[in-house]
């Protein structure tokens, strides 16, 4: 069992500085080595890097189209390249404009997959229905086939194409969807939790709804996208765009131990660590903490404890 880290240090999906220094403040948070102790052989990357390109007027509203294209062009390549390689990959970013690159080169290996998306947001604006600009907001978008003929062609991704079906896509932890977000929700009948679902229902629930719908026809592959606003602020300080009401702890965990069960987890994102936006070191070591939490029990590390192969009783 092999894990790749990917570290994807860019920020032009949205206005706020900071957020391109995630990867740093989640691998000094101890990700390599709780990793190690899952007994994964942990492949660390390094980091891409990126070019901020100098002149990129926007195209309608949209900031930074050709910068960001072109830094998700080259991420879906590398992420294309350790998938291919047999890893399991794991991209910190960054921000969440970062998941066009990242699942389209995990779909280019795994054509079949599906997504869980979990964050306050639906990310699923197009450059019209974007209420910011910010493509941060609008990567599902970029995915979606049923939104095709929505999308215009913004510079810097002539290089992908739609690839994934709306009915192959979850949502986990909304409550902050823009008014076009939520017509496109409705209109495409996404399968969605909101906060107010895990409320009603229980995040066990949620988490068996989720993983039927994807997954009671065949098995594939799963890609996570979390959003490291998923959770409260309270828990999660140190991010761009953060929205009170959020996941606790224990749902968190709940929702990455379920996914590792299933044992289909073959990529996941863990963005929007922003260290620039905690109050202070204690608020950004936390939020930094939580996402090494996150993505260790998303690899198998349980609250149950485990053994490997010791024989000391019996
Ligand atoms: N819905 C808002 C927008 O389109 C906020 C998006 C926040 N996205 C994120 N990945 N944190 O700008
Ligand atoms: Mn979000
Ligand atoms: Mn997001
Ligand atoms: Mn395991």
């Amino acid at each position: 069992q092999s894990v790749a880290v990917l570290g994807a240090p860019f920020s032009r999906g949205q206005k706020r500085r900071g957020v391109e220094h995630g990867p740093k403040v989640i691998r000094d948070a101890g990700l390599i080595d709780r990793l190690s102790d899952l007994d994964y052989s942990v492949h660390d990357f390094g980091d891409l890097s990126f070019h901020y390109l100098e002149k990129d007027e926007p195209y309608m509203d949209v900031k930074f189209p050709r910068t960001v294209g072109a830094a998700n062009k080259m991420l879906s390549g590398a992420v294309s390249r350790a998938i291919g390689a047999g890893h399991t990959l794991i991209m910190l970013g960054g921000d969440h404009s970062l998941a066009i690159g990242s699942v389209s080169g995990h779909a280019q290996q795994c054509p079949d997959l599906c997504v869980i998306w979990v964050d306050a947001h639906a990310d699923v604006n197009t450059p019209m229905t974007s209420p910011s600009g910010n493509l941060h907001g609008q990567p599902v978008a970029f995915m979606l086939k049923e939104l095709q003929d929505k999308m215009p062609d913004v510079p810097g991704f002539s290089w992908t194409k739609p690839f994934l079906s709306s009915k192959d896509l979850v949502y986990i932890g909304l409550r902050d969807v823009d008014p076009g977000e939520h017509h496109i929700l409705k209109n495409l009948g996404i399968q969605y939790f909101t906060m107010r679902d895990i409320d009603r229902l229980g995040i066990q629930r949620v988490m068996e709804v989720t993983l039927d719908h994807l997954l009671a026809r065949q098995q594939r592959p799963i890609h996570l996208s979390f959003d490291i606003d998923a959770f409260d602020p309270s828990l999660a300080p140190a991010t761009g765009t953060p929205v009170n009401g959020g996941l606790t702890y224990r749902e968190g965990i709940y929702i990455t131990e379920e996914i590792h069960n299933t044992g289909l987890l073959s990529a996941m994102d863990l963005v929007e660590v922003n260290p620039i936006l905690g109050a202070n070191r204690e608020a950004v070591e936390a939020t930094a903490s939580l996402a090494v939490d996150v993505i260790a029990s998303s690899l198998g590390q349980t609250r149950e404890g485990a053994h490997g192969s010791i024989s000391v009783f019996f």
